[in-house]
């Protein structure tokens, strides 16, 4: 089965609601979900590392704090510098969520900051692939499907409020359904590659 890595930091627990759904879509695709929570900044990244270089596909995931990754999750992104220089993530697939208060809240900034962390690994970037809602503002709702109108990754909304009831439910169903995209990609992208593609590289 191919395997999906979700690499993510949650500080109070909004952003891992995320990273939980996009499992659930991994299976629902019938793939293999790998949920990876960086806990804080001083823990040893080794066995995270090891465990995205196993899999097919990596999910990055942050929420956005003062307009960019949080520093937790940047502290794990340098981490990964050891890697860059083997270049054994290279030819992945990688694709990213963030999550913040604010509906803008700079958190397309975020999103840009997971793109470069794959690019410079030689990742292949998957976006959400889902359009923003067709409706009035009037008619946005709390089940509205890519609420915020997001395109190179999935970004969700959160209130000040428990992450039990934030973000609310057509965030999550996003984050599903970017879990079910991400996880058919994989499934493409593994059944493409031949050895003998790779050695004519
Ligand atoms: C240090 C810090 C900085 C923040 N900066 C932003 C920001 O730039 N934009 C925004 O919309 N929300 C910002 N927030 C709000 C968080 O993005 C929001 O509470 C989010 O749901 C936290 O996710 P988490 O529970 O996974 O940590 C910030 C929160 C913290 C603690």
């Amino acid at each position: 089965m191919t395997k999906v890595a979700i690499v993510y930091h949650s500080g109070y627990g909004h952003t891992a609601v995320l990273a939980d759904k996009i499992a659930e879509g991994v299976r629902d695709a019938g793939q293999t979900p790998v949920l990876l929570k960086i806990e804080n900044a001083a823990q040893d990244f080794a066995s995270i590392i090891e465990q995205i270089t196993a899999a097919d596909a990596v999910v990055f995931g942050a929420p956005t704090y003062m307009g960019d990754v949080s520093g937790v999750f940047k502290v794990f992104a340098d981490a990964t510098a050891g890697v860059f220089f083997t270049g054994a993530w290279k030819d992945k697939l990688a694709a990213g969520f963030t999550n913040s208060h604010s509906f803008a809240g700079d958190k397309g900034h975020a999103l840009e900051s997971l793109t470069i962390l794959a690019a410079q690994h030689g990742m292949n970037w998957v976006n959400l692939g889902l359009a923003p809602p067709g409706v009035t503002a009037a008619e946005r709702g709390p089940d509205t499907l890519n609420r915020v109108g997001s395109f190179i990754g999935l970004a969700a909304q959160s209130d000040n409020a428990s992450p039990e009831i934030t973000p609310p439910a057509g965030d999550r169903e996003t984050a599903r359904l970017f879990g079910v995209r991400i996880a058919e990609a994989a499934v493409r992208w593994t059944r493409g590659a031949q050895p003998a593609l790779s050695e004519a590289a």
